[in-house]
């Protein structure tokens, strides 16, 4: 199905006039990027007449520095397209409409045009300053009725269902969104309000509909695949990836999709790589690339091969992108050149401050001050065979960390980690400790989530390293804020019950009798080994984990969100 064909033939049905998506340079100044397709109409819902008439539809590019550091799981991109329809100067404005209307609309888009089945829509709750937002429910309620349908309409708190503004000030209010498998595919803002730059609130006599989905999470809903990479605009690429990489960990795989992409898109709206705004960022992208490929110069014939099929796959929408493969190519060249030059100087500085020393090993200062300055990451030290104090350097990188935030490079590269199981990772003692103590945060995480939503939530997948620990499971839909609070407790109640480690090692087959939890399709060791928390949690494993519950600390639950259909991931932390 083309999703984009049908999206415009329905809303131009409705009335809805076509506008061209705006550049990822946005006219407000205030922010970056473009980051959401209601950008380019911000001055529409304060009065401002329309040119394009009170209802229009775009297919916006978008790009979230925000999510840089995410990049690499199976949904997380920099730049993306959203779907949008708007309506602005209601109930005044000609053909203008409100929530009615864009509710309809978008139920008939979702569940009649690309034809998914809706899981549920939510609405937003209310809170002290804004109420609850009971128009929308009582016409999701009727909808459902007319049509025959079970439609679950949940109330959601103003994290999850209010949005906006973008920049310092602007248009905002609640939201309703949709899901489907899972995921959120549609979400539908009804801008009540006009944020000022103090952080009040105003409310607007005429009022808007904001609407957005993104194009590669509603595509992988329709072409059923397991993650945003899978799907029809990436397949190819992935697949050269793979093959010119093969080595590469499918998390750097895809890190290397999306940032060409990206870099693809910015370079075809005018960004040039430099130390400031979108230049810096555009210069990360580029460089943490070629920092993946191991900054070699034969493979930048390949990175320029991944933006050409880019092009290709877009360039009937995006015509920009035929001067803009020129660019993209340019700036990986000059990179190239410009971060080799920044790498050999930093290399010298790194020998000069070596110099005569014993143990030949930098400090973290000095370490952090290289790849700060020189753009000689770790990864990079670690492939010219200079030594640095890690654990120092990692302290240093903390402190820096907040002015940095766009451009967070991924933690762990992949070299002279203290611990890697696969599942655990840690660069030095310290970090062991505290990975020990998410791990086995992890297993009384896994029992309680079985406690609270039923016996039939399946581990998909885990992650330990300092910061938290990221745990994949199957089930079908969000956990409601009560589910959360739920399995945080219970983990919390494992934890002060204070029980013992017991490790047991048994036949694999005895073993699978004996009612702990294990992986159906994992291959495990025979004779394999339990480890057991009391009455509080009893798994397959091969360790570390502290001696006691009581050890663990407290445990946080700090986002639950969707990975893909029926998979549901949580990231908690301890403390
Ligand atoms: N502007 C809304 C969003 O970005 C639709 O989700």
């Amino acid at each position: 199905m083309d999703v984009i064909a049908v999206f415009r033939t329905f809303f131009e049905e409705q009335e809805h006039a076509w506008v061209r998506s705006a550049s990822l340079v946005p006219q407000d100044t205030s922010v970056l990027f473009t980051t959401a397709g209601m950008q380019q109409f911000k001055p529409y819902y304060s009065g401002e007449p329309s040119p394009y008439g009170n209802r229009v539809v775009s297919v916006q590019k978008c790009f979230r520095a925000d999510d840089l550091a995410e990049v690499g799981d199976s949904n997380h991109l920099t730049f993306f397209e959203m779907l949008g329809n708007f309506s602005f100067q209601y109930p005044d404005g000609e053909n203008s409409y409100f929530k009615e209307q864009a509710i309809r609309m978008g139920y008939e888009f979702v569940a009649e045009r690309l034809g998914l089945a809706i899981e549920y829509v939510t609405i937003f709750e209310g809170d002290e300053h804004t109420p609850r937002d009971t128009e929308s429910e009582r016409i999701w309620n009727e909808l459902a009725a007319e049509k025959d349908i079970t439609l679950p309409v949940y109330g959601e708190n103003r994290d999850e269902n209010f949005w906006g503004p973008t920049g310092s000030e602007g248009p905002c209010g609640p939201t309703s969104e949709i899901y489907v498998d899972g995921v959120e595919i549609w979400n539908l803002v009804f801008n009540q309000y006009y944020q000022h730059q103090d952080g009040t609130l105003e409310h607007q006599s005429n009022q808007g509909v904001d609407t957005g989905g993104g194009y590669e999470r509603i595509l992988a809903v329709v072409e059923q695949t397991e993650s945003v990479f899978q799907t029809s605009v990436f397949a190819d690429v992935m697949a050269y990836i793979q093959d010119m990489f093969p080595d590469l960990a499918l998390e750097h795989q895809r890190i290397i999709a999306d940032h060409l992409r990206s870099a693809l898109f910015l370079s075809a709206d005018g960004v040039t790589p430099s130390n400031k705004e979108q230049g810096y960022v555009l210069r990360r992208l580029i460089r943490k690339v070629l920092s993946l490929a191991g900054m070699k110069e034969e493979s930048l014939p390949g990175l320029s091969k991944i933006g050409e099929k880019f092009k290709e796959e877009y360039v009937e929408r995006y015509p920009e992108l035929e001067d803009g493969l020129v660019n993209y190519t340019t700036h990986l060249e000059s990179e190239f050149e410009t971060f080799s030059q920044a790498l050999r100087q930093g290399l010298k500085q790194a020998h000069k401050m070596l110099k005569g020393r014993e143990d030949n090993v930098l400090t973290g200062e000095e370490a952090f001050k290289l790849s700060a300055s020189h753009g000689l990451s770790p990864e990079l030290m670690r492939l010219n065979g200079i030594e640095f104090d890690e654990e120092a350097f990692e302290a240093e990188r903390e402190r820096h960390r907040e002015v940095s935030r766009a451009g967070a490079e991924h933690k762990f590269g992949g070299h002279g980690l203290a611990l890697d199981t696969g599942e655990l990772k840690a660069e030095d003692a310290d970090e062991v400790k505290v990975v020990t103590r998410l791990h086995s945060a992890t297993h009384l995480l896994n029992q309680a989530l079985r406690d609270v939503l039923g016996e039939d939530v399946v581990q998909k997948g885990s992650d330990i390293n300092v910061k938290r620990t990221r745990f994949d499971f199957s089930y079908p839909r969000k956990l409601t804020e009560e589910e959360k609070q739920q399995i945080e407790s219970r983990v919390n109640q494992f934890i002060e019950e204070a029980h013992d480690l017991e490790v047991t090692e048994m036949p694999l087959a005895e073993a699978r009798q004996s009612g702990a939890i294990y992986l159906e399709h994992e291959s495990y060791p025979d004779p394999v080994k339990i480890h057991q928390f009391g009455t509080a949690s009893k798994e397959f494993c091969g360790g570390p984990h502290v001696e006691n519950t009581a050890d663990i600390g407290t445990f946080q639950i700090t986002k639950e969100e969707a990975v893909a259909q029926n998979v549901r991931r949580i990231r908690g932390v301890v403390r």
